[in-house]
């Protein structure tokens, strides 16, 4: 079952120009809903507002080279490890998420386009498996994140079925996946294989429609806010905070007196501060 096209199956009932439209039609949806988000939330604007701030605040100018290097950085570290997660839990499952939707949606849109119209070959096995183990691994790190991670649980006490409007993206995500699997898992099954499939239009519909009050658009601005912000270190305008002192370093402490004066000379670290304890006290 894993290695074969299960909308090869379904142009028999969808004709492929209907796939193919459905897929940019979707498209153009997280186009449209990214660019009203915009719009909506002024994002571009304060964003480019707050990177002039930080240009003006500079104390040192950043070089072309240098820029170039933060961004091919950018894209290594933030980007494709998802390196600004402190908690390993967490980048794991995030992980697992956004590899896992990548696969699912770039395979999705080259099985329809490239291997439905009657007279294609058929799709190779590892593209096929490509598309099923992308929705695995999309299932795997979402229901990680939803029954074991999510914050809220520990902290504030919500509960596993306490649906709010900032789940809409991951759960959506998660629907899509799972009735993709169950649908093509119980193709020739009849009415219950189109049950599966009428639910994985729906959650891909809800996906892709409302880009404009999900978390969606995160996939597009996250990169850029990491860019800025390794941008502010590198010209050490810092977004207005404080460097990171050394309360060791004499210059630190000529700087500041009172370190010295109420810490003595060498003042103890003073610990781990609110990551002491994870917060469980809900
Ligand atoms: C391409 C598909 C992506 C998917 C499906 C995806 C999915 C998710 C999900 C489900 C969450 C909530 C889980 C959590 O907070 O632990 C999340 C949070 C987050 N994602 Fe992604 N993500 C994608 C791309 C990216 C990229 C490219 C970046 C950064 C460069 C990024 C950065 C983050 C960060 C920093 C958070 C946590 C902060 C927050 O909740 O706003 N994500 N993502």
């Amino acid at each position: 079952m894993i290695t074969s096209n299960p909308f090869s199956e379904l142009s028999a009932i969808i004709p492929s120009a209907i796939m193919q439209a459905y897929v940019v039609l979707m498209f153009l949806f997280v186009i449209g809903g990214t660019v009203l988000d915009m719009i909506h939330k002024k994002s571009a604007k304060y964003f480019f507002e707050n990177a002039k701030k930080a240009e003006k605040a500079a104390k040192r100018t950043v070089s072309g080279g240098e820029k170039m290097s933060m961004a091919i950085s950018t894209v290594t570290s933030e980007v494709l490890t998802s390196s600004e997660f402190a908690n390993p839990r967490r980048r794991v499952s995030h992980l697992f998420t956004m590899y896992g939707f990548i696969v699912f949606v770039a395979s999705t849109a080259w099985l329809i386009f490239g291997y439905t119209a009657a007279e294609s070959a058929a799709a190779p096995g590892w593209l096929s498996a490509a598309w099923h183990l992308g929705a695995l691994s999309l299932c795997i790190g979402g229901y990680w994140f939803w029954f074991f991670i999510r914050v809220d649980v520990n902290s504030e006490g919500v509960k596993w079925y306490d649906l709010r409007m900032a789940d809409l993206f991951i759960v959506s995500c998660l629907m899509m996946a799972t009735f993709a699997l169950l649908w093509s898992a119980t193709l020739g099954a009849g009415n219950l294989n189109m049950l599966f499939l009428v639910l994985f239009i729906l959650a891909s519909t809800t996906l892709f429609s409302t880009v404009m009050w999900s978390k969606f658009a995160h996939m597009f601005f996250k990169p850029a806010a990491a860019y800025q912000k390794r941008i502010t270190r590198a010209d050490e305008s810092r977004e207005n905070l404080p460097p990171d002192f050394d309360l060791t370093d004499p210059a630190v402490q000529a700087k500041f007196p009172d370190i010295p004066e109420y810490m003595g000379t060498n003042p103890p670290n003073m610990g781990l501060g609110i990551k002491r304890e994870a917060p469980n006290h809900y």
